[in-house]
């Protein structure tokens, strides 16, 4: 999705406008540009440089541009095709450039008044139409910030902007609603970025601005005012992400990273969750209270985080026999009629500002008396200050468009959830849940057992690359599984892939198997297995490739099969956690060989800020 940077010093910003985009090029992109009040004229002017492609080709073309002051964008094209013309910032009147995330819903009758005010338009965007707007304002309002605001108020849907004016070169303005924006501050200089990837090597002081908020930067002093236009004072934030998290060191791309990152990122997110044992106040100091009243569950997310959603509805109703619904955040939150009271929305996202999720805990707040648990592995996000209760994985930034180790510590934060879910509710023994927490200081150590069979998937990535086609199978947590790796195949290395729950087999999709159908098939050693057994001799009767992936003590279906991996290491309840690793190589490896943009899958964005 689009990018926003901005930056307002003493020293030239062009450099660091190139660097923020390119910190966000991950987010996926098609265009991009930057706008500057340029000092070396005698007097300020507007300088404005776009490209119909990568933030490289950019930084060539402004390699002489200078200003003091600046803002810059990475496009995602959603009204008018990836075009220089259409890139932003745009211009509006002759004085100002904007740059925009997010929507504008009426632009069509904001564009009809503004051309008959006169105004003309050079790009098919929504964006050219806030810019405009602004100009027009300021040709009545008394100074940069009215007009802005006056504008920001005729704006319906979800934006971030920059605001650039001529007439006021020491400042710039940027205003949120609906879409992350967040201000870095360094010593007489100041920042703001979509997303605090793209600040890190400028500062760690930031300040995440809320719904409706909009700031005024001058370099010296940051002024924020609220959605009712009055000046308020937001917490200044110190982080403890470090701006090497978005080197790529050794690795030849950020996933493949991602994927070995596990380990660690799995043991930070269990931390504090040892040291408390499964204590409900690891979600917030309410979530005892809210625990033991909760009349049933609902899980809602998008994409992997639906899968991590679709896992833990096993785990929660095994260890607390509690109800539990899993729903796509951009279904449900068109959903209609009342929401059971007391029940407890679990919201799982990696980025905390998916609109569809957003949109979806709102409507489920609308209609009921509901409580918001966030899972998010970034801290201050919308979602988890809207939430009344949550806890932050620490998987670290991560910039693949495919989530790996996002998606493995929302699967840990699960279980950890479900336990302190039981816990709380007194529906297992001390023993029990002994019995589940012994299983947590084991994983680290078993992702990495696991990523060392690497080559193994490396194999098997060179024969997947010859199929247009796979299905993945598993049963119990490991349906869900079987979905996610499935995703992952389809996402990255561009081959149709579908999860079905194995037992499904013979309901409809057996009736693609034959010998150009590759199966991957994940087993567990436990009481399904030989029902799982059942189904690989359906398809192994049918000519169908089996490629297994299984826990040791599953040997008995090896005559089936054509390739198996065996893992190092019994997984127990992990099993959904452990399993994601050889897919997750098998997709990265398989996309390698093929040559696909692995990191930007695409049509693809890391974070989907739009609807
Ligand atoms: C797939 C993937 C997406 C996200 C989905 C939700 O690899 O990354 O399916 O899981 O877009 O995003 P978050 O978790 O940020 O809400």
């Amino acid at each position: 999705m689009c990018g926003i940077v901005g930056a307002v010093s003493t020293r030239n910003v062009v450099p660091m406008l190139i660097e923020g985009l390119s910190r966000l090029e991950y987010r996926g992109y098609d265009s991009s540009g930057i706008a500057l009040i340029s000092q070396s004229a005698t007097q300020p002017c507007l300088e404005r440089i776009r490209v119909a492609g990568r933030v490289a080709d950019l930084a060539q073309k402004a390699q002489h541009a200078s200003g003091l002051i600046g803002i810059a964008h990475t496009r995602w094209a959603t009204h008018g095709a990836p075009t220089e013309a259409n890139a932003h910032p745009h211009l509006g009147g002759d004085n100002v450039m904007v740059v925009h995330n997010g929507i504008i819903e009426n632009f069509a009758e904001l564009k009809a008044e503004l051309i008959e005010c006169g105004f003309a338009f050079s790009s098919d965007t929504d964006t050219e139409v806030i810019a405009h707007l602004i100009a027009y304002e300021l040709s009545k309002a008394p100074d940069f910030l009215s007009a802005v605001q006056e504008a920001i108020r005729q704006l319906k849907g979800a934006f971030a902007i920059g605001v650039l004016n001529i007439n006021s070169p020491q400042q710039v303005i940027c205003a949120r609603q609906g879409s992350p924006l967040v201000i870095g501050l360094g010593f007489q200089e100041s920042f703001f970025a979509s997303d605090i990837a793209a600040l890190l090597p400028l500062t760690q002081k930031m300040i995440y601005l809320e719904e409706g908020d909009l700031a005024l930067l001058n370099g010296q002093a940051i002024q924020i005012w609220d959605s009712k236009n009055t000046l308020v004072e937001r917490p200044i934030r110190m982080l403890d992400v470090c701006s090497d998290s978005a080197e790529l060191g050794p690795y030849r791309h950020y996933m493949q990273k991602e994927i070995f990152e596990q380990p660690v990122a799995l043991a930070n997110t269990l931390n504090q969750a040892l040291a408390a044992g499964f204590a409900p106040t690891l979600f917030g100091e309410d979530a005892a209270a809210i625990f033991t009243t909760a009349t049933a569950i609902r899980i809602i997310a998008c994409g992997s985080s639906y899968h991590a959603g679709l896992v833990a509805r096993y785990w929660i109703e095994a260890y607390t026999g509690m109800p539990v619904s899993v729903d796509i955040a951009s279904e449900y939150r068109y959903s209609q009629g009342l929401e059971q009271r007391g029940t407890l929305i679990i919201a799982i996202s990696q980025s905390g500002e998916t609109a569809d999720l957003l949109a979806a805990i709102r409507n489920a707040k609308e209609r009921g008396e509901v409580k918001i648990l966030a899972l998010c592995n970034v801290a201050h996000s919308t979602l988890t200050r809207e939430a009344d209760l949550s806890l932050l994985t620490q998987a670290g930034l991560e910039i693949g468009v495919a989530s790996t180790k996002a998606f493995t510590t929302q699967l840990a934060a699960l279980y950890v959830l479900a336990g302190s879910l039981a816990n709380a509710r007194q529906t297992l023994s001390e023993a029990q849940l002994l019995e589940l927490a012994n299983w947590l200081p084991r994983l680290p150590a078993m992702i990495s057992a696991v990523l060392s069979q690497e080559s193994e998937m490396e194999n098997w990535a060179q024969a997947l690359t010859h199929f247009e086609h796979a299905l993945y199978l598993g049963r119990n947590t490991l349906f869900p599984i079987a979905l996610e790796g499935a995703l992952k195949l389809k996402e990255i290395a561009y081959i149709h892939a579908e999860g079905y729950a194995a037992g499904e087999l013979k309901h409809g999709p057996l009736a693609l198997v034959d010998e150009d159908m590759p199966i991957i098939v994940c087993a567990a050693n436990d009481s399904l297995f030989e029902k799982l057994m059942s189904n690989l001799r359906e398809v192994e009767a049918r000519g169908g490739q089996i490629y297994l992936i299984a826990e040791p003590g599953c040997e008995a279906a090896l005559p089936y099969v054509k390739s198996a991996l065996i893992l190092p290491i019994s997984t127990g309840p992990l099993a959904p956690i452990v399993f994601s690793i050889p897919l997750q190589l098998l997709a990265y490896h398989t996309a390698h060989r093929k040559g696909t943009d692995v990191d930007k899958p695409r049509n693809l964005a890391k974070s989907v800020t739009v609807e």
